[in-house]
């Protein structure tokens, strides 16, 4: 299969080399509007292929980019040190109003998978820009914070963050929602073990592995002045889901058409994930604490999205 990846940044390159090194494309374009880079960047990433399962990787324009299945898109401004990803949004939208049009022009019949920031916002723009089904228009949403969340809640648990179950949902972003409720390992709710889990309540202070999740872009981004190397990981594992068919549920950011009564929005919400995109949502049922923080949330992008004009 054929991808292509918009935005040759430091983003664009983390999801280039997962996906070269877990062999997700037969063959993957590189655009960006700035060509001596992605020149560059294309010429030192290609110099690696005898060292792993071999495929093509090259830099090109959208006009190469005929056949492409999975068109994943970084192209856009980051969060500078203590910038929130909403303040983004105007700068983006620009980027988005020439690029999506240009991009259906060139690749009609791709999933588009988006990256760019504010990342939920942005996922919905594409999809009425580009004149796309629901289904076809897919944000990394909360893969990112839910892997983040994982990560950090095993570390206190000592378990494998691969067998323990917990999800972030909702805006990527400073009103995200962390579902304790459904919160597991192996089966055993964590709500079960401790119902004041995730609450100040909580004897142990699990709500403080939220606080890092939440906050975890800005830290890292005052340190080396972006985020890179996990949502490369994380974009590569959707795509992963589409190109190979998985039916894997990944909380993409997807149209929220009336589920929890939320409607005309995109958010990060349980999704399956395979060829055609995205096949169905998976209902959650939430604590009422939790369901009030998604109806924020959705508050949140409602109020964003009626700010801008695409
Ligand atoms: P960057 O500045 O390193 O790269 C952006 C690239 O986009 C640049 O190479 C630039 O030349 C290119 N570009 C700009 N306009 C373009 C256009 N019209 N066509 C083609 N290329 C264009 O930024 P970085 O760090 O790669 O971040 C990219 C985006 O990804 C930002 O919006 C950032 O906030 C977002 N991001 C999203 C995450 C998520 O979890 N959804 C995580 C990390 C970053
Ligand atoms: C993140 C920001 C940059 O890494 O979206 O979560």
């Amino acid at each position: 299969m054929k991808g292509a990846i918009v935005g040759a940044g430091a983003v664009g390159m983390a999801i280039a080399y997962s996906m070269l090194i877990q062999n997700t494309f037969d063959e993957l374009v590189l655009v960006d509007i700035d060509r001596r880079k992605v020149e560059g960047e294309v010429m030192d990433l290609v110099h690696g292929i005898p060292f792993v399962e071999p495929s093509v990787v090259r830099a090109g324009t959208l006009a190469d980019c005929g056949g492409v299945d999975v068109v994943v898109i970084t192209a856009g401004a980051r969060q500078r040190e203590g910038e929130s990803r909403l303040s983004l949004v105007q700068r983006n939208v620009e980027i988005f109003r020439g690029l999506i049009g240009e991009i259906m022009e060139h690749c009609p019949n791709a999933i588009l998978l988006v990256v760019s920031n504010p990342v939920d916002v942005m996922t919905y723009v594409a999809m009425k820009l580009a004149g796309l089904p629901p289904s076809r228009v897919i944000g990394s949403g909360t893969v990112l914070d839910t892997a983040r969340f994982r990560y950090l809640l095993a570390e206190r648990l000592r378990v494998d963050p691969r067998s323990l179950h917990a999800y972030i949902i909702g805006e990527h972003g400073d009103s995200e929602v962390p579902v304790w409720s459904r919160a597991n390992v192996a089966g055993a709710f964590l709500s079960e073990i401790e119902p004041a889990v995730g609450t100040p309540d909580d004897p142990a202070k699990m709500f403080e592995v939220f606080e890092h999740v939440k906050n975890a872009a800005y830290e890292i981004i005052e340190r080396k002045g972006a985020t890179s190397w996990a949502i490369g990981l994380a974009t590569t594992q959707i795509a992963r889901a589409i190109t190979r068919n998985q039916n894997r549920v990944l909380p993409v950011s997807v149209l929220m058409s009336g589920l929890h009564g939320i409607e005309e929005v995109c958010l990060a919400y349980p999704a399956v994930l395979n060829r055609q995109g995205i096949d169905r949502l998976v209902k959650f049922s939430l604590s009422p604490a939790e369901e009030e923080q998604l109806q924020r949330s959705a508050r949140v992008m409602r109020q964003t999205l009626d700010e801008i004009q695409f």
